[in-house]
């Protein structure tokens, strides 16, 4: 995607609009317990739209005092057309996100969503079923229900309602078991950190805000495209001007993409293949399933954290269970190449590996540098980091409950969530190029371990197994893996900043 150049002395530094951009880029309000997500369609675009110019979305400023109850709201392209945006306006928005989750079956083939993922076979999201709006509602213990009621009376004359995606507090844990929600990117909301940093080649989670907010610099050190407007279209001037191109105003600024996905999870069959696997051994299928996700049960790494680092940018409990990289397993000994969360951020380096020098970029391409060819397989991890705000729903079962042989009703999952300045380059590329991908990293015939939808490749390689590396001998491998997570129902929403919710709710341009 074309990408403005930036004016370097606007990097760092600046100030962040913290009253115009949406609480959740901010806050993952761990401790609002209580959240449902409303999906909505246009009932009446006047209505919707004085709706959504009052609304009282919850902003990032506060730090401490968190608000009681937080609201936000995202726009698919199908709701910025419903409420009347122009078209030149929304095609100036990223193409995938014009398109929409399910709009070709080339990107539902690449989001591995096919067979039973299908979106013919979604509950909401596939063709016809795209939501215009969807509304976040998160609140502390009790305070859901009053502040849903409100909410929902408020917008009934523009708005209704298709689906209520409730979420459930699982104590921290997904459906599976395991502790959920570590691992994060940490937003640069001082803006010290150098894009294009040559001497900055180890892993590091601090991330620029321009992953994660339009209208800043990225990790290139670029502006992501996004619309930028003649002024004679705001001629209230509510929008800012662009930081790259002043003379224009910015639509995008400190507003991001917002990708849902709802994963149905069969715990069951989870549990039950891993039993099966392991030979009833208790010890084994415990293993089997850390090894799956990279992680134990607790949340512990499987390669061994490092004492925190000053630069890393993680707090100091963070820093316990997160502070690692692969370098120290390049075989995947110690956690499988394969694992979900070594798939989904590989975390080899912040650079291409083996440095900026001339020395190491010799050895690299005349190939004596075995470890650096194996990281190769996997592309830098700093342009493909996701702010995870996921939720998890349904009534839990225990591995326990489900050994037991006792039914627990009722279906569960993941009300997935991830936040991203470029849908392509970060939610697209790391579903598909390294979820999804049989030949990740070196590998052949496998994909994500928890995601995988099991289908063959086009070439027809099968994708149903996982490799266990091993010290000595042969890998130890579990093959004809059934499929655990299946895709209910998905969407692109775009989030916008305040001063653009406003704006588009006048629907100016
Ligand atoms: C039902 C589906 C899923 C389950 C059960 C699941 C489970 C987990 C677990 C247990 C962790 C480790 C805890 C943590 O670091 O927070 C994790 C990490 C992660 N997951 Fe998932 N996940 C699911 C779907 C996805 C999807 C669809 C994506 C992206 C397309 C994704 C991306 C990530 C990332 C980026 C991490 C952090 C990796 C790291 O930085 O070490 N997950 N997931």
């Amino acid at each position: 995607m074309a990408q403005a150049a930036m004016n370097p002395a606007l990097a760092t530094g600046a100030a962040v609009e913290l009253h115009d951009i949406q609480g959740l880029v901010r806050f993952a309000y761990k401790h609002h317990t209580e959240a449902v997500f409303l999906l909505l369609r246009v009932r009446d675009a006047g209505a919707a739209r004085a709706w959504l110019a009052e609304v009282a979305v919850t902003r990032a400023p506060t730090e401490d005092a968190t608000p009681s109850t937080a609201l936000h709201v995202g726009l698919t392209s199908e709701g910025l057309r419903a409420v009347g945006v122009a078209d030149d306006v929304i095609d100036a928005f990223s193409p995938e996100f014009v398109d929409g989750m399910a709009g070709d079956t080339s990107r539902s083939r690449r989001l591995g969503d096919q067979g039973p993922s299908d979106p013919s076979r979604w509950q909401w999201g596939g063709t016809n079923r795209v939501p215009h709006v969807a509304v976040l509602l998160y609140a502390l213990p009790g305070l859901l229900n009053e502040l849903q009621q409100t909410v929902e009376a408020q917008f009934q004359a523009g708005f209704e309602i298709t689906h209520r995606l409730w979420t459930s507090d699982m104590g921290g844990l997904e459906p599976f078991g395991f502790v959920d929600g570590i691992s994060q990117p940490e937003l640069d909301w001082q803006r010290q950190r150098l894009a294009r940093d040559a001497t900055q080649t180890a892993y590091l989670s601090l991330s620029c805000l321009g992953e994660f907010l339009l209208g800043y610099p990225n990790e290139y050190g670029l502006y992501t495209t996004r619309p930028l407007l003649d002024p004679a279209r705001d001629p209230l001037g509510i929008l800012p001007r662009a930081e790259d191109a002043p003379e224009s105003c910015d639509l995008g600024r400190n507003g991001t993409y917002l990708v849902m996905r709802q994963l149905s999870q069969d715990v069951y069959t989870f549990w039950q293949a891993l039993d099966r696997y392991a030979g009833g051994a208790a010890s084994t299928r415990e293993r089997l399933a850390s090894a799956m996700v990279g992680r134990r049960l607790n949340g512990a790494p499987l390669v061994k954290a490092e004492a925190p680092s000053p630069a890393s940018g993680l707090g100091a409990p963070q820093a316990a269970l997160n502070d690692f990289n692969y370098l120290s397993d390049p075989l995947g000994t110690c956690c499988p190449l394969g694992a979900h969360i070594r798939r989904s951020n590989p975390r080899n380096a912040d650079l291409p590996p083996g440095g900026a020098g001339i020395v190491s970029l010799l050895m690299r391409t005349l190939g004596f540098n075995a470890g650096a060819r194996e990281q190769d397989f996997v592309a830098s991890t700093r342009f493909h980091r996701l702010l995870r705000r996921g939720r998890e729903y349904g009534v839990a079962v225990t591995p326990a409950q489900v050994l037991a042989g006792q039914p627990v009703p009722g279906e569960r999952g993941l009300q997935f969530i991830c936040l991203g300045a470029n849908i392509q380059r970060q939610f697209e590329f790391v579903q598909s190029a390294w979820i999804m991908n049989a030949k990740f990293d070196g590998m052949r015939d496998e994909a994500d371990p928890l995601l995988g939808n099991r289908l063959p490749t086009a070439a027809g390689m099968s994708t149903d197994c996982f490799s266990l590396p091993q010290f000595n001998g042969p890998h130890e491998r579990l093959t004809g893996l059934p499929q655990f997570v299946t895709m209910l129902g998905g969407a692109y929403f775009f989030l916008p900043g305040i001063r653009a919710l406003r704006f588009l709710s006048g629907a100016y341009a």
